[in-house]
């Protein structure tokens, strides 16, 4: 973490416009700067620069942000990776972390070099040992050439207790090795033995390259099959991704990453030409994992092995990505075959053939609920409907949750409005009431149909008012007094309102990008800064969006209200649907004085 100050050191320092002009031919528009949008393909330019706020953002594809953001997406990098670069330009010193004291450092850089060292030991054993003889035997069997082993670095670990330990305890010190997790303590004192012996060994390779950690595999049938190195200083389980220095390239030009299992599988992929190719390394995907790859692509395929265990992997690992706003795609291989035995068995084209059948996850779970119950029956189609708004609720993006929601309304023949009231319940943590799912009963005429558009408008004046807030204290302050934060639907808009609402600090749009210090909350608001900008007159502006936001409210409450309806129609529950109509006027009345404030 690098403290925000220091960011808005660096920002004062350096200008957006001339940082973008090394990137995209800007032309000056009024007090801005624009140009066609480096992030997608457009003819007319979109792409805004705001000199002023120092700010980006395109009014075609939304992306924007600071200075930072910038840099991050064009050069594909990590916060911290352009913070430092910017703080070296800037002249500006990054202070050191505290809790990261100076031995600590000392001894991850030990770490580091006796893991250099020991993956060079373990490579020449197998390239010029006769004791790596079997294992180059073996690794040939397994259909790898020579090629493919150099570069993973792939070794043999000999037979022996201590060849490792003896090589290189002269260059590090025993302690440091069993810290690494390369040696361990022999009884009463007699020294360190070595941690892998007889095995295959792959080292783990962090994103820049650098050698953190190590899996070993026996040659014949002893167990356990795979050894790995311990948790050590450098090395955490479920924060790596194996193969993903190897793939990082593939990722970006592929525009997609493939999961799988193994070591073995990443590297059987890999030389046949399937280069994006990472394994989550024996453990259930992680979030840390996700957001490992999502700095590359937001397209994810999951090959987990056909088996039980591998399905329930494959489960636990999409929710994951979900929650990242990533894109996720099943692909199921032929039963017993991992994607390494596969492509030896069936050749590559075969293997392409099943990833481009991959299913989406919406199709992926949905078959496998239709399994598991009865869809032609009503409680059946209750429970897929909630099973499925359960994993609707953990997407983040949008247009894939309303592409969706469609879809699942459509095949299970029931109305759009029922499903997305179903959602919203189980995004609020409320209680879930199956009714949802139940089949829609002919239309009551006198309740018309859900306003589907309106809740854009009502998104849209959040962010016009988020930004006309950033922009003057004064209707910060009136905003303040009128709403909270749980008047925001947008949970990225929520999220910045609330701490807005909550600290006394005024701040520049620029500033705040800081604070959040992610992309999403970074392009949400440039995109309200620069829409609010727009605005001529900015009271009147923030009064129309108040009166947007009222309206958009009191849609998605009836909204609500006419799925009930609906239920109580169907249920013929005829009190209820007399108070739920009575309900329904009252909502109503209220609706027509703010139709009638706003088109004054
Ligand atoms: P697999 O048993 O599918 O291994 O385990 P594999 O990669 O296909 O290897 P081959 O083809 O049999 O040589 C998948 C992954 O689970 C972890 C390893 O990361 C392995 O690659 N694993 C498996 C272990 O950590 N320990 C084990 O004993 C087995
Ligand atoms: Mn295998």
């Amino acid at each position: 973490m690098i403290p925000e100050g220091t960011l808005n050191q660096i920002q004062e320092r350096v200008d957006i416009v001339e940082i973008i002009s090394s990137h995209v031919q800007l032309r000056r528009a009024g007090k801005n700067f624009k140009a066609n949008c480096p992030f997608h393909m457009e003819k007319t330019p979109s792409f805004h620069v705001n000199p002023d706020k120092q700010i980006f953002h395109c009014f075609g594809c939304g992306v924007g942000g600071n200075v930072f953001t910038f840099l991050m997406k064009i050069e594909k990098k990590d916060f911290r990776e352009v913070a430092e670069a910017l703080a070296d330009r800037a002249g500006v010193e990054i202070p050191k972390d505290r809790t990261v004291d100076e031995a600590a450092e000392a001894r991850r850089n030990e770490a580091l070099k006796a893991n250099r060292l020991a993956a060079d030991f373990y490579q020449n054993i197998l390239w010029k040992e006769a004791a790596g003889a079997p294992a180059r035997s073996y690794l040939k069997a397994r259909g790898l050439t020579d090629e493919t082993v150099r570069e993973f670095q792939l070794g043999f670990a000999p037979d022996a207790w201590e060849s490792l330990t003896t090589a290189l305890k002269k260059s590090v010190p025993e302690p440091a090795l069993e810290r690494a997790g390369l040696s361990m303590p022999g009884k009463e004192n007699k020294g360190h033995y070595d941690r892998f012996r007889k095995r295959i060994i792959f080292p783990i390779l962090d994103a820049k390259g650098a050698c953190i950690a190590f899996g070993g595999r026996v040659v014949d049938d002893t167990q356990p099959k795979y050894l790995n190195s311990p948790e050590t200083e450098l090395y955490t389980k479920g924060r790596q991704l194996y193969g993903l220095f190897q793939a990082r390239t593939a990722i970006r030009t592929d525009d997609a990453v493939i999961m799988v299992e193994g070591y073995m599988d990443v590297i059987g992929c890999h030389q046949a030409g399937v280069k994006n190719t990472v394994a989550s390394l024996g453990t259930a995907l992680t979030s840390e994992q996700a957001r490992l790859v999502r700095r590359h692509t937001s397209n994810v395929y999951i090959l987990y092995d056909a088996d039980v265990a591998g399905e329930n992997a494959t489960l636990r690992g999409l929710e994951i990505f979900l929650e990242e706003g990533m894109e996720v795609r099943i692909v199921r291989l032929a039963e017993g075959h991992d994607p390494d035995s596969f492509i030896l068995k069936f050749g590559i084209e075969m293997f392409r053939k099943a990833l481009s059948e991959a299913k989406s996850l919406f199709d992926y779970k949905l078959a496998l609920l239709k399994q598991k119950f009865d869809p032609k029956s009503v409680e059946g189609r209750v429970k897929i409907a909630n099973e499925m708004v359960g994993l609707f609720s953990k997407v983040k993006n949008e247009i894939l949750l309303s592409a969706w929601t469609l879809d699942l309304a459509r095949q299970l023949g029931i109305s759009e409005a029922a499903v997305k009231a179903e959602i919203e319940k189980s995004k609020g943590g409320r209680d879930r009431r199956p009714a949802a799912a139940m089949p829609a009963p002919r239309p009551l005429a006198d309740i018309g149909t859900p306003a589907r558009l309106t809740g854009g408008a009502g998104l849209t004046a959040e962010k016009i008012l988020l930004g006309l807030m950033l922009e003057e204290s004064s209707l910060l302050a009136r905003g303040k007094e009128r709403l909270s934060g749980k008047d925001f639907q947008d949970p990225v808009v929520r999220r910045i309102v609330e701490k807005m609402f909550t600290t006394e600090a005024i701040q520049s749009v620029s500033g705040w990008m800081n604070t959040f210090e992610d992309a999403e909350a970074a392009e949400t608001l440039a995109m309200a800064a620069s829409e609010a900008e727009k605005a001529p007159e900015k009271k009147k502006a923030f009064e129309d969006c108040l009166l947007w936001m009222e309206r958009s409210r009191l849609e998605a409450t009836r909204d609500d209200l006419r799925t009930q309806i609906v239920e109580a129609h169907r249920l013929g529950d005829q009190s209820r649907i007399h108070q739920l109509l009575q309900d329904f006027t009252e909502l109503n009345k209220g609706m027509k004085k703010t139709h009638e404030k706003i088109k004054k």
